[in-house]
């Protein structure tokens, strides 16, 4: 089995973070989300891995990727010029898939699980698709199923309006050779794209066999921030402390990680904390569910349930359920209450 992980699109519910920077990157407990997915495909032994990537933000795909020694797989980087659907990342990947069956990962999902029991009952049963469904409070901002009394899939919507079912589609799709007929058949929905879900109703009309299976453990599609937010604070309950650097006149609770060449002097820790490498924190308190990125400067403020990318540099604001970009500056006289923020790449805010 070959992978295909889709790291192109626009990233627009991102905005002014994915301005300047890829989704796919955006660092969940300090590493990009599009890693997790990469190392959930090598602990299944998929190592041919196929990476979709747009034109604006490839580059930057490629370089956090690297030869892929990392993560155990050998990546082949595949642009798709705009982003016009899932089912037509795959079509592009057909051709590296040369007649294996695929396992399509979505690289803003995130899943708790891994993808490796999925991969042995796919193995095991031989459908010509498979997909994982989840539970949602908001199904129609997913692609849903509905499923008939055995269990058997009949009909995918595409984020329906008025959903059926509170069974989404979770972005991880496997399928046989067979794909290629479907992704060549359908053609482009309302709003452009050639849709992954197309294509499956395409096999299940054809009388193909689609295997749907319910995910076990949690799965958070990252796409806005506070799904992000969300799967940040999921990934960080299984934080474990470690303190590389050096934590002065501080108070800690809970699970922190302080990384290399970090300075944290007169501070509240309450974790889950995760603060990266030559980071310099004086008089704050941060946390619990923050992550505080490489190189970040932060003075008299406070920061809950966030996530700051590298080299922000913060001064006496009160952050709560804010996305900092890198190399943001936050400083100046701060309002006298929390704010939520979500700040573009090299932004500055003055108070
Ligand atoms: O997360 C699960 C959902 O993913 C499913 O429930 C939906 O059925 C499915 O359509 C998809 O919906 P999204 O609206 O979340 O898809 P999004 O546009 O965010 O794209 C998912 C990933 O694929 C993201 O990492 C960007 C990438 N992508 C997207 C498009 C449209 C590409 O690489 N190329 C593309 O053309």
């Amino acid at each position: 089995m070959k992978g295909v992980v889709l790291a192109g699109g626009a990233g627009s519910r991102l905005r002014p973070i994915t301005f300047a920077m890829s989704k796919q990157l955006v660092p969940v407990a300090n590493q990009p989300i599009l890693f997790y997915g990469l190392y959930d495909l090598a602990e299944a032994g998929i190592t041919d891995v196929a990476i979709i990537i747009s034109p604006e933000t490839g580059q930057e795909i490629r370089d956090a990727v690297g030869d892929g020694s990392r993560f155990g797989i050998k990546p082949e980087f595949i642009l798709q010029q705009s982003p016009d659907g899932l089912a037509h990342a795959l079509q592009l990947a057909m051709p590296f898939a040369d007649g294996d069956s695929v396992l399509m990962y979505l690289g803003d999902n995130l899943v708790r699980q891994g993808v490796s029991d999925v991969v042995r009952d796919f193995e095991e049963h031989q459908p010509n698709a498979q997909i994982l469904l989840a539970e949602v409070p908001n199904p129609s901002a997913f692609g849903v199923a509905q499923l008939d009394e055995d269990g058997h899939v009949y009909q995918l919507l595409e984020k329906p309006a008025d959903p059926p079912t509170n069974l989404a589609l979770v972005g991880v799709y496997l399928f046989d050779s067979s794909v290629i007929q479907a992704l060549d058949a359908i053609e482009p929905s309302p709003r452009g794209e050639l849709e992954i879900t197309d294509a499956i109703q395409y096999m299940i009309d054809a009388g193909q066999r689609v295997r749907a299976s319910m995910i076990g453990g949690w799965w958070k599609d990252t796409g806005k921030k506070e799904d992000l937010l969300h799967a940040s604070e999921l990934v960080l309950e299984t934080l474990r402390t470690s303190l590389k650097g050096e934590v002065i006149d501080s108070r800690l609770r809970g699970e922190v990680q302080v990384g290399v060449g970090s300075k944290i002097v007169d501070c509240d820790l309450i974790g889950p904390v995760v603060i990266g490498s030559g980071v310099e924190i004086e008089r704050s308190t941060i946390g619990p569910n923050t992550t505080i990125g490489d190189g970040c400067r932060i003075t008299d403020a406070v920061i809950r349930r966030s996530i700051l990318m590298q080299e922000v540099e913060i001064a006496h604001w009160r952050l709560r359920d804010s996305l900092v970009g890198h190399r943001a500056s936050i400083g100046g006289s701060a309002p006298p209450a929390f704010v939520e923020l979500t700040v573009g790449e090299r932004s500055e805010i003055i108070g």
